[in-house]
């Protein structure tokens, strides 16, 4: 059997302040494949992004191990791990995370650039994956001078511009209204599967759950619901979710 692109085995998670200990993922398994479409579900709090962030190596686990094909993440060296993140994984942050002083272009470059690549060369390419993501006439705009959707797009173009091997979202409509939203998830899906990325999301939004392969639900740090492997079917099972949208979204 192949060996999956990403398996995690017994995560836990516990962040420790001064105040307290809170354990937030409490030995969580799961397995993705190459060009998987998986979308992370579960109530505020749940453990959505802190999976994200373990999975792309942004901040590390209390317990269990993430394997990137077949190999142990943690054991690999500083290094190693930088590279992992800057190529292997395309992030693509709920709050933008741009760089507020940087042009549109500016900001898709800077992964380019920390790859070795010449000034020219990023240039090139980031104003090529502006113009895929449809903000080619942006490219010199500030952040600021940008509306949210479009802010997003930088993010999208900036998340892909090193060919990653596997694209993560986390909420990536979560600031947009639900036209722009569907644009931004649709042109996510249509990057992911040009270029063979898995991609892995989360949503608060019952109608993007529609659009995964596999969907894992969170609650309180524990899977209490993983589709079956071969979920094609949208139908399945839909309404064992609505507890979760409860309250948040009236759709
Ligand atoms: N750096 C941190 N230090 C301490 N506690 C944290 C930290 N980050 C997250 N938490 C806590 O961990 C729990 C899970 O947070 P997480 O951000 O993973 O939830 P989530 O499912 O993404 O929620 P949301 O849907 O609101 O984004 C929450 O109780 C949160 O307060
Ligand atoms: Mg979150």
């Amino acid at each position: 059997m192949a060996i999956s692109q990403i398996e995690v085995s017994n995560l836990i998670k516990t962040y420790s302040s001064r105040a307290e200990e809170l354990t937030v993922l409490r030995s969580i398994s799961f397995k993705i494949a190459r060009g998987e479409v998986v979308c992370f579900l579960g109530t505020s709090g749940s453990g959505k992004t802190t999976t994200l962030n373990l999975l792309a190596g942004i901040d590390k686990p209390t317990a269990g191990k993430i394997y990137y094909g077949g190999k142990d993440i943690h054991e690999w060296s500083t290094d190693q791990l930088f590279e992992y993140r800057l190529k292997e994984i395309g992030f693509i942050f709920q709050e933008f995370y741009l760089l507020e002083h940087l042009s549109a272009l500016e900001n898709v470059m800077v992964p380019i650039i920390l790859d070795g690549e010449s000034e020219e060369v990023a240039q090139d390419l980031a104003l090529e994956l502006l113009n895929q993501v449809g903000l080619g006439g942006r490219a010199l705009n500030l952040p600021q001078e940008l509306s949210s959707g479009e802010k997003q797009r930088v993010c999208v173009a900036r998340a892909i511009v090193n060919n990653p091997s596997v694209l993560i979202a986390d909420e990536p409509t979560g600031t947009l209204d639900s036209k722009t939203g569907g644009e931004i998830m649709s042109l996510l899906l249509r990057l992911a599967k040009k270029n063979k990325m898995a991609m892995i999301y989360t949503t608060h939004d019952p109608y993007f759950t529609k659009l995964a392969s596999k969907i894992i639900v969170l609650q309180k740090g524990k899977i209490i619901e993983h589709s079956p492997d071969d979920f094609e079917d949208i139908g399945y099972d839909k309404s064992r979710f609505e507890f979760l949208f409860k309250g948040e979204k009236d759709e």
